[in-house]
């Protein structure tokens, strides 16, 4: 044991390390580390071991999160790490956000989650922190938080589910669960069908298993430089995910001995690469959103049109549901990102650095070579020639709209049809499934009231059902379109995040059933053919009343939320000082 220093001399500054740091205010900052150290030895520490560099490990596990189910095992992991390196691993708990248990909708919490995050960051001692999240809004809540907090930081995935099996068709979460639930309505399948189903779409803990929000998530948080390399993809309950999280451990021990803060890593080089990352691999509209978020916390605003021109020369490459054919694991066994990293080496920023100290492209370098594999595309043999989003603007989205067209109805991209309006989630739900609603296929369905304040908390409820009577005539998409989100799992022709939202006084407010709506995604155009006297004259027969709150974090919320466009993050997070905009393109 190590011989203890004079108490009276350690106080609190700026350098200090481990236990030393953040001391408790008692005005006398020699007795704030004593009393500290009195109370941890109460769990039985030696002073040898509170000398080390002290590792946060943030726990979000949760029985209300299955996708955070491998929790244990993963902290366990971290720990021997964290010990192998020299350090003093220190695990405690945050928020944890289940994507299908919180209601009115996980956005509602991801700020929360993120200030959680931030404060216990800098509110306990540590040195690192290892971030453990998965399921859709806790890595990007954790990401933010980090950014805030500015600690050496590392973010360890929780991993993908395992395929399940129905019927001889491999099955998994969360794309089939809406192709079966689709059949369900169109009653195409029987209620034993849909209960078999059901028992096989989650195989094992984990998160969804096809490319939607969380695995787009992981894919861009190793873009950004935040993972150990390889650690987007093992799935949840394999020893190379175990592996992944040993090596986090040990990773952040050289983070905080060497004081690699998280500003030397999310720069815009890491953003513009993340952002190539999740246009070629077909991922989620919700991360942009995300990354917008992150980004704000940096110091960088994100201009949607120079992501349009770069998603233009960036081809999808990765094979995966809802824009391909296959799952994770196998994306995990066709090298995951370290084979897509390689593949889109020339638009990349190679001098970014990682949390191992190195460049992205020095970890390439370091990788082991490549394979044959048919999960992830050459970029002369792409999946879709163009990135999977693109953004639209026109008189209906002045600030922006988006469509993931790598996974809409290639005839249904230049559309021009009569609207068929519902005002809110209610309103869509007593009429959307009634024989008298008037509407055609080639009709185009506008759902208001879904965004940011709307909902509020802008709900992935902008993949609307197609009304039944159609579901069952056949058709398979229409063009929808609302100030919503959608999952990263859902498919379809869908126009989403139409800023600014219809509740506060948005175009998308004064839309009426009968309007034309005119859609060009090669001119990326989303326009509303009514006249701009005829809209003015609609705002002013019916102004929208903003919605606001009398207490708590709704309050709190809808006071201070900001549009699509600014990430949804709460105004006050934002970085203080703006330092550019990404991507530079
Ligand atoms: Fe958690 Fe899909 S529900 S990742």
């Amino acid at each position: 044991m190590s011989s203890p220093s004079d108490p009276k001399k350690t106080g609190a500054d700026d350098q200090a390390a481990g236990m030393r740091k953040g001391l408790t205010n008692y005005g006398d900052a020699g007795f704030s580390l004593f009393l500290r150290k009195a109370f941890i030895k109460g769990a039985g520490y030696t002073d040898s071991a509170l000398d080390r560099p002290v590792i946060g490990i943030a726990d979000t596990g949760s029985g209300y999160n299955p996708c955070h189910g491998n929790m244990p095992q993963l902290i366990e992991a971290v720990q021997r790490g964290v010990m192998l390196a020299g350090g003093l691993p220190v695990k405690f708990p945050t928020i944890s956000i289940g994507e299908s248990f919180a209601a009115p909708t996980s956005m509602y919490l991801r700020n929360l989650m993120s200030m959680d995050t931030e404060e216990m960051l800098r509110a306990q001692p540590m040195d690192a922190v290892v971030l453990i999240g998965g399921c859709d809004k806790t890595v990007p809540a954790q990401l933010m938080g980090a950014a805030s907090a500015g600690l050496p930081a590392i973010q360890l995935i929780t991993g993908s589910m395992l395929t399940g099996s129905h019927r001889g068709e491999t099955v998994g979460a969360c794309t089939d669960c809406r192709r079966y639930w689709g059949k369900y309505r169109a009653d195409e399948i029987d209620a034993q069908e849909i209960a078999d189903v059901n028992n096989q779409l989650v195989a094992s803990v984990g998160t969804c298993s096809v490319m939607g929000t969380a695995s787009t998530m992981a894919c861009i948080a190793e873009g950004l430089g935040m993972t150990v390399p390889g650690g987007a993809s093992p799935p949840a309950v394999t020893s190379a995910r175990m592996r992944v999280a040993e090596q986090t451990g040990t990773v952040a021990v050289q983070m905080a001995k060497t004081r690699l803060t998280v500003d030397k890593i999310l720069t815009a080089k890491a953003f513009e690469n993340a952002m190539r990352v999740l246009l070629a691999i077909g991922g989620s509209t919700n991360a942009i959103v995300h990354l917008t978020a992150i980004a704000g916390r940096m110091g960088f605003e994100v201009d949607l049109k120079a992501l349009d021109r770069m998603g233009r020369e960036t081809p999808v490459l990765v094979d995966l549901k809802p824009s391909g054919r296959h799952y994770m694991e196998h994306f995990d066994a066709a090298g995951g990102m370290t084979t897509l990293l390689r593949e889109l080496k020339p638009l990349l920023h190679l001098d970014a650095l990682t949390v191992t100290g190195r460049t992205l492209g020095e970890e390439l370098e370091r990788a082991s070579p490549p394979f044959r594999q048919d999960v992830i595309r050459p970029r002369d043999n792409p999946i879709y020639p163009q990135g999977g989003i693109a953004v639209l603007q026109g008189n209906l989205a002045p600030g922006g709209a988006i469509i993931k067209q790598s996974a809409a109805d290639p005839r249904l991209m230049e559309h021009e049809g009569r609207a068929v309006v519902f005002d809110s989630l209610a309103d869509l739900a007593d009429r959307i499934d009634s024989d008298d609603l008037d509407v055609r296929a080639d009709d185009i369905l506008v759902l208001k009231n879904i965004g940011p304040k709307g909902a509020p908390g802008m709900p992935e409820a902008g993949y609307i059902p197609l009304p039944r009577k159609l579901a069952r005539q056949g058709v398979k998409d229409m063009v929808r379109i609302s100030d919503g989100r959608m999952s990263g799992t859902a498919f379809g022709t869908i126009v989403l995040h139409v800023t600014p939202e219809s509740a506060i006084g948005g175009p998308l407010a004064h839309v009426r059933n009968g309007d034309r709506i005119r859609l060009s995604v090669d001119k990326r155009e989303i326009s509303l053919l009514v006249p701009d006297a005829e809209l003015a004259r609609r705002a002013r027969e019916q102004p929208v009343q903003v919605p606001s709150a009398e207490r708590g974090f709704r309050k709190l919320f809808l006071a201070t939320v900001t549009q699509a466009d600014k990430g949804v993050d709460f105004d006050f997070l934002a970085a203080a000082q703006m330092r550019g905009t990404v991507p530079k393109a």
